[in-house]
């Protein structure tokens, strides 16, 4: 049965027996207790509570989980997993445990045809809290489950609360015996592999206080009511319905790990363990990519966005393993492209609007692999060097130093690093790193702080704005007459400088804009006499004092002296064009992507603007173009640009957009280009008709961080130059490839293509080369007291060839004698080892796996397999001839 039938059974059980159903809460919830919803209760936790009354007294509902609290053990049992669905059906005050236990029954036992599940009674087990006799009784009397397969347990078994302060209650299991080849007899408190826990009753009736574990919390006193409240796992029924092992193998999730094994050319479950929960690391990737893979999908189609901290790192993590886990398969390609649709194929059977939303989900679930993967590539190098040199000293323990410079520098995780190191058999000293971690912290802290007082010249900007504030003249004028009435030299005032210092300037009177609300400072000149100044910055170190940052050329300066202050005019044509262009784009973006696209920074100066806003999908070419066209209409339409003071809430009353949380005194300016169709709180210059904003190109759109997105554009001069360049770059390009512009797109592909075609003959012709050399290894073999030895490097030969040799060679030497065969490759100069015994070899204790680590040793690396075949690996591509010959030495020792 599809899981999602067992989901539509559900519900249509619990509609007909009077409980309303609520859909799926999103995993996201309000609860600040909760990183993501993790029981089917916590939609409905104010109404356990009594804090709210619900609509009804009876509800149903298939809801969404995650629970990450094992992320590390996903796939190494089969039994955890990170999303999952919970059926539940909730009581507000009315049924009790009676009402529960009958409907559970019923749906369970009820036959497939009237609408139930049809599972066996005599496959049923429950558990019941060791002091409730009630719901013992209540099994008996109401349910055929003999006495016998009634179990009572513990506050930690049979105790339910959240976890946290909360409703809790005692509960009652129901378990299904999987039989026999799963386990031993004796019901679920001897054996919970076989005896499988699918649905719990949890008869809630009182609130927990604060405290930890199952059970180390006091139970303050009954709710309000008594109330029920069940989970059923959908996806262990599905397993029990589907004949299945495990969630891993259901119809919700195994296309996913199917589609991995495919990929990489692994095959799930072959080689699983001899013995119960013991797997091959294999099947343990493909298990962590099928969980993580639909986890992903479920929590981006529910708003997560990856990113450094809660939620978002989770989710980070999540995509980062399934990443990872398919490189440790073997494939090195971007691998959610192929996987991610699987899964949204499969699970928008429930959730249609996972189909709905999918090009903005997988465009943060692709971006994210892109992302990871150019950190693994730079990390993965870093790391390698370390382990090796912490290898040559001799040495298990990869340095605090090291990891915190993977952290630090290339971004990569504290647990990756943990995990990459264990895969090659090192630990991590990680006190060192979270010692330096601290350190690191420390300094931060003690930066912002210096930063922040910067003492000495806060007080000097004080006492000069005590003299008066400066008369700002940015929005009237370019050229202003007045005086010197400050001069600031490393933090004090002084009296003069000379020529060629670098100083603060304030004068009485200046046309100067200084920074602020995304525009820089303009540029220009301060003239005295024979002095010039050169102004490099200007800013508002505090209210009503413009300052000047200048270097002095000519004569020297000094204080008192009258100053002609000029701002270069074309600059600040250009500033205005740039600022104005940016309200343009903003009202633009706006216009296609709706108001919530709303700006939360920016940054303009001539010639250039960026635009931060919130938006959580990159934006398509379409919709860049079409952003770009509203925005070249709206400078054609060449709108009135205007500037007005008013008060806030008048502002606010036209629709104004305060965009950064700034401090407006009293009046605040409002900038509108074309009336309502821009207005902004806004301080900065402007120009006066938007056509003398002049062309706007967009250059490029990227993620910076969760949920925020950043357009780029080139605006007026600077937006035809760079037109002009990507011309040129056509041209050349036209010419170099023989097509005309329009032509160019498919010529290139085609070229590439032929290109691609080229690149596989020649990997192949050099495979079979390599393989043809294979032929004459055998005669290679040598007599080592007694074992027949083919020790062999075969160049530039890759693992997969030194596999397809070793075989071949260790077919063609036959059985008659013991034989060994050790072939090393070296592709992409990273070497590779692979041995193989024959059956009388390892009668003559020659072990493969052992051999291998010989020379994995030598190799400065590690490696392993099976008696018979073993595969190991390593740094150092030169060592290549030690290592075989180590392993040679090995043979003549018999191993
Ligand atoms: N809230 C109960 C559970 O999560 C049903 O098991």
């Amino acid at each position: 049965m599809e899981t999602a039938e067992i989901r539509r059974r559900w519900l249509a059980f619990f509609e007909k027996n009077g409980h309303t159903v609520v859909p799926s809460a999103p995993l996201i919830h309000e609860d600040p207790t909760l990183l993501f919803v993790n029981a089917g209760m916590v939609p409905f936790k104010p109404y356990f509570l009594g804090q709210e009354t619900p609509a009804w007294q009876r509800a149903t509902s298939v809801q969404k989980c995650v629970r990450t609290g094992d992320i590390d053990e996903v796939g190494k049992t089969s039994r955890h997993g990170t999303f999952f669905q919970m059926n539940g059906n909730f009581s507000f005050g009315d049924y009790f445990k009676a009402g529960a236990i009958e409907l559970a029954w019923e749906l369970l036992t009820s036959s497939l045809d009237d609408g139930g599940y049809g599972l066996a009674k005599d496959r049923l087990w429950v558990t019941v809290f060791e002091d409730d006799d009630e719901a013992a009784r209540l099994w008996t009397e109401l349910t055929d489950v003999p006495a016998e397969r009634i179990v009572r347990r513990g506050m930690a078994d049979n105790f339910w609360s959240m976890g946290v302060p909360g409703p809790c209650g005692p509960c009652s299991e129901i378990f299904y015996d999987r039989g026999p080849e799963y386990g031993h007899e004796g019901g679920p408190a001897v054996d919970e592999d076989r005896y499988m826990e699918v649905w719990n009753l949890v008869f809630m009736e009182s609130e927990r206080g604060e405290g930890s574990g199952k059970s180390g919390f006091p139970v303050l006193g009954p709710l309000p009511k008594k109330n029920i409240d069940t989970g059923m796992g959908l996806e262990r029924m599905a397993s029990i319905l589907q004949g299945v092992d495990n969630m891993y193998e259901i119809d919700e999730v195994f296309p996913v790990l199917a589609k991995a094994a495919e990929m990489t050319g692994r095959r799930y479950g072959e080689r699983s363990g001899q013995t119960a929960g013991d797997s091959h690391p294999d099947d343990v990737h493909l298990r962590v990519v099928a969980d993580h893979v639909r986890s992903s999908l479920m929590l981006i189609g529910d708003g997560v966005t990856p990113g450094n901290e809660g939620r978002g790192y989770v989710l980070r993590r999540m995509l980062r393993r399934a990443v990872r886990a398919m490189r440790l398969l073997g494939y090195d390609e971007p691998a959610l492209p192929h996987l991610l649709p699987v899964s949204m194929e499969r699970m928008s059977r429930s959730y249609p609007e996972l189909r709905d939303g999918f090009e903005r989900i997988s465009q943060i679930a692709y971006a994210e692999e892109v992302a990871f993967r150019r950190t693994l590539a730079q990390g993965t190098t870093i790391l390698d060097t370390a382990v090796a040199r912490t290898r040559s000293a001799g040495g298990d323990t990869l340095g605090g130093e090291d990891a915190f410079a993977l952290h630090d520098t290339y971004g990569f995780p504290i647990d990756l690093t943990l995990e990459m190191a264990a895969e090659q058999g090192l630990s991590v000293d990680r006190e060192g790193f979270t010692r330096l971690m601290q350190e690191q912290r420390e300094r931060a802290k003690a930066d912002a702080k210096a930063k922040k007082s910067g003492h000495a010249t806060t007080e000097v900007w004080k006492e000069l704005r005590a003299l008066g504030e400066t008369e700002w003249k940015a929005y009237e004028a370019l050229e202003t007459e007045g005086s010197v009435v400050g001069i600031v030299s490393d933090g004090v005032q002084v009296q003069e400088v000379p020529s060629g210092s670098r100083v603060q300037v304030v004068l009485d009177r200046t046309p100067f804009y200084a920074e602020s609300g995304g525009q820089i400072a303009d540029s220009g000149v301060i003239e005295l006499g024979g002095t010039r100044l050169v102004v490099r910055d200007v800013q508002r170190p505090v209210k009503g004092l413009v300052v000047h940052t200048v270097e002095v050329k000519g004569d020297g300066l000094r204080i008192g002296a009258a100053a002609h202050a000029k701002v270069d005019p074309m600059w600040r044509v250009e500033a205005c064009q740039a600022h104005s262009g940016t309200h343009v784009v903003h009202a633009a973006l706006r216009e296609v992507l709706g108001p919530s696209a709303l700006q939360s920074g920016s940054y303009n100066k001539p010639g250039y603007l960026r635009l931060d806003f919130a938006w959580n999908q990159g934006l398509s070419a379409e919709t860049r173009s079409e952003i770009e066209e509203v925005a070249n209409t709206a400078v054609r339409d060449d709108l009135p640009v205007s500037a007005m003071w008013m008060t806030l809430p008048e502002a606010r009353e036209m629709g104004a957009l305060a965009l950064f949380g700034e401090t407006y005194g009293e009046q605040v300016r409002v900038v509108e280009i074309g009336g309502p169709w821009s207005r902004e709180l806004c301080g900065g210059t402007h120009v006066r008709h938007s056509s003398q904003v002049g062309p706007l190109t967009l250059t490029g759109e990227a993620s910076v961080g969760s949920g925020v997105r950043r357009l780029e554009a080139f605006v007026g001069m600077e937006a035809l130059r760079y037109l002009a360049k990507e011309r040129a770059i056509v041209a050349e390009l036209s010419s170099l490839v023989k097509a005309q512009p329009g032509e160019l797109v498919e010529r290139i592909s085609d070229v590439l293509g032929r290109v691609k075609d080229a690149e596989r003959q020649v990997e192949q012709l050099r495979r079979e080369q390599v393989l043809a050399a294979a032929g004459s290894i055998t005669d290679h073999a040598k007599d080592v007291t007694g074992v027949t030895l083919v020790a062999h490097h075969a160049q530039g030969a890759s693992a997969d060839d030194v596999r397809a040799m070793v075989l071949d060679a260790r077919g063609r030497l036959g059985e008659e004698r013991p034989v060994v065969v050790a072939v090393a490759g070296d592709a992409g100069g990273r070497p590779v080892v692979v041995v193989a015994t024959n059956a009388l070899a390892r009668e003559w204790t020659l072990q493969a796996g052992a051999l291998v680590k010989v020379a994995a040793q030598t190799l400065g690396g590690g490696g392993g397999g099976k008696p018979d075949l073993a595969q190991g690996g390593g740094q150092d591509a030169t060592r290549i001839g030690d290592a075989l010959a180590a392993i040679e030495r090995a043979v003549a020792d018999r191993g």
